[in-house]
C-alpha cells in the first residue's frame, strides 16, 4: 500500500496495483476495467478522487490531450493514470471536428450537447456526396507513471458520413457514422459489435500490447515488485530497442 496526502483522500483503498483511468464515464470505466482485469490491475477512477477537478484539454492532437489528463491524474494521485481522447475526422472538412469533436456546436467553447453537433456536421456537409463523406473516429489512449514515463497507443475507424442520423445505441456522432463493412451506423450496432471495430477499442488493444512492458514484466508486483518509475524506465527502455530493430507497430508512440 502506498499513501501520501492525496491518494489518501481518495474514496478507494489504493494499492500498489492501482491504475487510476482519468476518466468520470462510467461506460468507459466498465470497459477499460474489464480490459485490464487479466493484468491484474485495480482499477479506479475520477471519482473516486473527488479532489481532482476540471482538467483543460488544451492540446492541438488527440495525443497532447491524452497524455495531459493522464499526467494530470498522475500526479495528482502519486499513482499510474491512463487517460483517453478520441473524436472524428471527415475528409471534406480538412479533419474537422476533430480535437474539437465534443465542442462542435458550442458557442462558449465548452462542449455542446451531441445533437447539435451531428445536425451541425450534417448542414456542413450539404451537398457533399461520395468520397467527401469518408470520415474516421480517432482514439488515443495515453499511460503516465508516477516518474514521469508514458506511453500513446491509437486506433481509429475507417468510415462515412451518413447523409440521415440512425440508430438509438452509443453517443456523440454514433447516429451518423457510417460503418462500410455491416452498412450499419454506429448507432444501429450493440455494444460488443461497436466494441469489435472501434477506435476506442483498437487503441485498448494497442495500449495493452504495451501493458506488460510499462506495468513490469508479470504484472504488478511481478517479478519486478511492485511498479516504481525505475521499473517502468527499464521496460520502456527494452521496448524502444526493440521498436529500433523491428518494424514500427501502427500507432505506436514512446
Ligand atoms: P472524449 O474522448 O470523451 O473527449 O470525446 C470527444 C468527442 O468525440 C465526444 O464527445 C464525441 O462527440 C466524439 N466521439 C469520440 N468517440 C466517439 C464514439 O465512439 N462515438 C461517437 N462519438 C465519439
Amino acid at each position: 500500500m502506498r499513501e501520501n496526502s492525496l491518494t489518501s483522500a481518495a474514496a478507494v483503498t489504493v494499492s500498489s496495483a492501482t491504475l487510476v483511468l482519468a476518466t468520470r464515464n462510467k461506460g468507459k470505466m466498465r470497459e477499460l476495467s474489464i480490459l485490464l482485469a487479466p493484468f491484474g490491475v485495480e482499477a479506479a477512477s475520477l471519482d473516486d478522487f473527488p479532489f481532482i477537478g476540471e482538467i483543460e484539454e488544451n492540446g492541438a492532437s488527440f495525443a497532447e490531450n491524452a497524455l495531459i489528463k493522464a499526467r494530470a491524474v498522475c500526479a495528482a494521485t502519486g499513482l499510474p493514470a491512463t487517460a483517453d481522447d478520441s473524436g472524428l475526422e471527415v475528409e471534406a472538412l480538412g479533419g474537422a471536428p476533430g480535437v474539437y469533436s465534443a465542442r462542435y456546436a458550442a458557442v462558449d467553447g465548452k462542449a455542446a450537447p451531441d445533437a447539435a453537433n451531428v445536425e451541425k456536421l450534417l448542414r456542413e456537409l450539404e451537398g457533399v456526396r461520395g468520397a467527401g463523406r469518408k470520415a474516421r473516429f480517432r482514439c488515443v489512449m495515453a499511460a503516465c507513471a508516477p516518474g514521469g514515463e508514458s506511453i500513446t497507443a491509437e486506433g481509429s475507424w475507417e468510415g462515412f458520413i451518413a447523409e440521415q442520423a440512425a440508430g438509438s445505441n452509443g453517443f456523440g456522432y454514433d447516429p451518423i457514422f457510417l460503418d462500410p463493412a455491416s452498412g450499419l451506423t454506429a448507432a444501429q450496432m450493440t455494444p460488443e459489435e461497436k466494441n469489435r471495430r472501434s477506435h476506442r477499442a483498437a487503441a485498448a488493444s494497442a495500449l495493452l500490447r504495451l501493458w506488460p512492458a510499462f506495468w513490469g514484466r508479470g504484472g504488478p508486483g511481478g517479478r519486478n515488485g511492485p511498479p516504481d518509475a525505475r521499473a517502468f524506465s527499464r521496460c520502456l527502455r527494452r521496448e524502444q530497442m526493440k521498436d529500433s530493430v523491428r518494424p514500427r507497430q501502427a500507432g505506436r508512440r514512446l
